[in-house]
C-alpha cells in the first residue's frame, strides 16, 4: 500500500469512528472541553507568535482535523486555511466550523502543499500533526512551508523533542521524538531559523518529559528561500498495510472509558470498529462478548465467539469462554440444540 493512502485510510477510519477523541485524546467527552482545549492551544499559539502577531495575515494549520484550533484563532486572523489528509476529518470540520467565515478547509496529499502557490502565507502552524507522519513526511513538509510562507514569515509548530525515537513507515499514530541538535539543523536546512531557541533549549540534548507534556511551540522563521527537492519517488513509497499497536491500544482504552462511563453502546461501536481493521485483537473480541453478555444480548455473544474461534481455532480461552456460555444459555433457556 502506497504511503500516501496509509495515512488517508487510518485518519479517515479514525475520524469515523470519534473524530474528537484522536483529535484530543484528554478533552474529548463533549463539545465543550473539546472546544476549550482548542482556544487553550489558540492562545498559546498566538502567545508563540508574541510581538509578531498580525490580524491582517493569512495563516495555515497544517492537520487541522475538525477545525478545534482553526475557530478560537479565527478573530485574530484575516483569512485562515486549514489542510488534512484525511477527508472525514475535512467533512465533519464544516458542521463544527459553520459559522466562521474567515476559515476553509481543504483535503490535501498528506505530504505536500501544492494546492497553494508560493509565498502565500504569513504565518504557517501545526499542533500535534507532525508527531505521527513518517519523518521525510516531516522533512517535505519544512520544504513546502518554506516554498508557501512569504519571506520573513513564521512557522509556529509543535513536536516532541528528546531522545531519537522512530516508528515503522506504516504507523500513522505512534510518536516520533526528534533530538533538538538534528531539528535545528533540519530547521536550518529548509530555510528556517529557531526564533525562540531559549523556550526550548534542553540544558541537556534531550528535553524533560514535562517539556513534552507541555506540548510547546518552537517559533522559526523564513530566513531563506530554499528550492525543494520534489522528492516523488519517496512519496510513492510501498508500505504494509499493517495496524499500530498503539491503535489498537487507543480503541481499547477509548471502549473502555465508555464503560466507565455507562456508554455501553458506545463501546461495543467501537470493540466492533476495531475488529473491523485488526481481527487480531483478542481482547476486542472477548471484551465485546462481555459487553453482550453484561447487556443480556447473549446470542450475539455466542455469535462472536463463534466467529473468533473459527477465526483463531488454537485459542484456548475464546474456546473456553464460548462453551461456558453456550452452557449457560442451555441452563437458562433449557435448550441444548447450540452447538459450538
Ligand atoms: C491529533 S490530530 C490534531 C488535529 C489538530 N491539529 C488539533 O490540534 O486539533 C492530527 C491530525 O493530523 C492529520 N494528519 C495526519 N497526518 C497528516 C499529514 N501527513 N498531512 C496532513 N494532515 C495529517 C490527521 O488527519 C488529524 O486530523
Amino acid at each position: 500500500m502506497n504511503i500516501v493512502m496509509k495515512m488517508k485510510q487510518d485518519w479517515n477510519r479514525r475520524a469515523k469512528h470519534h473524530a474528537r477523541f484522536w483529535i484530543a485524546t484528554e478533552d474529548y467527552q463533549n463539545e465543550t472541553v473539546f472546544a476549550e482545549s482548542g482556544e487553550v492551544t489558540a492562545k498559546t499559539i498566538l502567545s508563540t507568535l508574541g510581538l509578531h502577531h498580525r490580524n491582517t495575515w493569512t495563516a495555515l494549520d497544517i492537520g487541522c482535523g475538525i477545525g478545534r484550533v482553526l475557530k478560537p484563532l479565527a478573530p485574530y486572523f484575516y483569512k485562515l486555511i486549514g489542510v488534512d489528509v484525511s477527508a472525514e476529518m475535512i467533512n465533519k470540520s464544516k458542521s463544527w466550523l459553520q459559522d466562521v467565515h474567515n476559515v476553509t478547509t481543504v483535503e490535501s496529499s498528506g505530504v505536500d502543499l501544492s494546492l497553494f502557490p508560493p509565498r502565500y502565507f504569513d504565518v504557517v502552524y501545526s499542533y500535534v500533526t507532525f508527531q505521527h507522519m513518517p519523518r521525510p513526511v516531516f522533512d517535505l513538509y519544512l520544504e513546502e512551508i518554506n516554498r508557501v510562507l512569504k519571506p520573513q514569515g513564521f512557522l509556529v509548530f509543535q513536536i516532541p523533542i528528546g531522545r531519537h525515537l522512530d516508528a515503522p513507515l506504516e504507523d500513522t499514530i505512534a510518536i516520533r521524538f526528534y533530538e533538538y541538535r538534528d531539528l535545528i539543523e533540519k530547521l536550518s536546512r529548509t530555510g528556517f531559523r529557531l526564533s525562540n531557541p531559549q523556550h526550548q533549549a534542553p540544558t541537556s540534548l534531550h528535553a524533560t518529559k514535562q517539556d513534552v507534556a507541555q506540548h510547546e511551540f518552537l517559533l522559526a522563521q523564513k530566513v531563506n528561500t530554499i528550492r525543494p527537492d520534489i522528492n516523488v519517488g519517496w512519496v510513492q513509497t510501498e508500505c504494509r498495510d499493517q495496524t499500530s499497536w498503539i491503535d489498537t491500544h487507543m480503541y481499547l482504552a477509548f471502549a473502555e472509558d465508555c464503560l466507565l462511563r455507562g456508554k455501553q453502546e458506545e463501546a461495543m461501536r467501537t470493540y466492533e470498529s476495531l475488529l473491523e481493521h485488526n481481527p487480531s485483537s483478542l481482547e476486542a473480541w472477548l471484551q465485546l462478548a462481555t459487553v453482550l453478555i453484561d447487556n443480556g444480548k447473549i446470542d450475539q455473544a455466542i455469535s462472536k465467539l463463534t466467529d473468533l474461534t473459527h477465526a483463531y481455532p488454537h485459542y484456548p480461552e475464546g474456546h473456553q469462554t464460548l462453551q461456558n456460555l453456550i452452557r449457560q444459555r442451555q441452563r437458562t433457556t433449557g435448550t441444548s440444540s447450540l452447538n459450538a
